[in-house]
């Protein structure tokens, strides 16, 4: 049974009174807190999607046979809503997320909103949820798209219905405490191959990491590095964020040519940090070059940029730079400024 708006607020301990919610915004870390709203809208296969609608948040119903549950086939995607300092709420490239939630589609055989549908229902469901995003300077709201085949599908096919949902949920830091992660390479295990879906954001590229992500954490590492699969020479991505590896005045970051998730803080870090005159390569990166390196640094909108203050391969560690003046610095303070909108939104980025 759908949950009713009440019995969904009260197990989030607010009520809907247009207060601002019980919620020390200091101690937040990335973890869901329940929001009063999220936006849904279906449609069968063959045809678009055309009207959506929010209801209160809370549990869905599904097909045990639904083609989400039976054969991964979903999507989701990231992006933030930020306060800023007068009070109004601002998005950070939302038609990227649906751009790239389009492209997935089609690699998964899912009818996907159209951009404007996608942005519309992010915008909805933000502003239905308006007392959660928080206050400027303490984080933000996360905003998470699903697209899945919520259809009954026994025999592998496409599902014969979709659901798209929005959910969101106000966030802190993704690795709250460390001002810096120690990554470990993963060398039996990897992320993406050619010709597989390690370009798309589908929710079947999660799961496979979570075992390499677990030992590295019971190591006390913070995320693990995956290699190439094809030569295990080059860097690939961590479980959660794109890399980047600094030497000089030059970066350099794997090409999203398939087996890279198409990051939108990387490509927006790209176009910062040409700006800013670095000399930017999207070319493959040997690992013995990342171990060579200044600095490395990671992306992702979890993430935000992350200085790494260590890799490990085969026992040995080695360590970069992370201190202040790092470009990882400069660029971060630069994305975030113009999130946050303390710095002039020259691109055009902000919603
Ligand atoms: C994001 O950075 O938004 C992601 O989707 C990564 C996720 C594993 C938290």
């Amino acid at each position: 049974m759908a949950p009713s708006l009440n019995s969904t607020l009260e197990a989030n301990g607010n009520s809907n009174d247009g207060k601002s919610p019980d919620v020390n915004w200091e101690e937040m870390g990335f973890s869901l807190t329940p929001t009063d709203y999220m936006y849904v809208m279906k449609c069968s296969i063959g045809d678009n999607f055309s009207q959506g609608s929010l209801i209160p948040f809370g549990n869905i119903e599904l097909s045990p046979c639904s083609g989400i549950l039976n054969y991964g086939q979903g999507l989701f995607e990231g992006l933030k809503a930020y306060r800023k300092e007068d009070g109004r709420i601002l998005l950070f490239r939302p038609e990227q997320n649906a751009l790239r939630m389009k492209a997935g589609a089609e690699r998964l055989c899912m009818p996907s909103p159209s951009i404007e549908q996608f942005v519309d229902a992010v915008k909805q469901a933000v502003l239905a949820n308006e007392r959660w995003v928080p206050p400027f300077g303490k984080g933000s709201m996360y905003v998470r798209p699903l697209l899945m085949g919520s259809g009954a599908s026994l025999g592998l096919g496409p599902a014969p219905e979709y659901t798209f949902l929005v959910y969101v949920s106000p966030v802190g830091s993704y690795h709250k405490g460390q001002r810096s992660l120690n990554l470990v390479v993963e060398e039996k295990q990897h992320r993406a191959s050619p010709g597989g879906t390690g370009g798309i954001k589908t929710v079947a590229n999660y799961s496979p990491v979570l075992d390499a992500l677990t030992r590295a954490k019971a190591q006390g590492f913070s995320e693990v590095l995956f290699l190439d699969a094809t030569t295990g020479k080059y860097i690939d991505e961590g479980s959660a964020c794109n890399i980047f590896s600094v030497k000089g005045n030059s970066i350099s970051t794997p090409p999203t040519h398939g087996t890279i998730l198409p990051g939108i803080t990387r490509k927006s870090i790209i176009e910062i940090a040409r700006k800013l005159g670095y000399q930017v390569e999207e070319r493959p990166v040997a690992l013995d070059e990342l171990l060579d390196a200044d600095e490395v640094f990671c992306t992702g909108t979890a993430v935000v940029v992350t200085s790494i203050g260590s890799v490990t391969h085969q026992g040995r560690r080695v360590e970069y730079k992370t201190q202040a003046d790092t470009v990882c610095q400069k660029l971060r303070e630069t994305l975030t400024g113009i999130q946050m909108g303390g710095l002039e939104d020259t691109m055009g980025w902000m919603v």
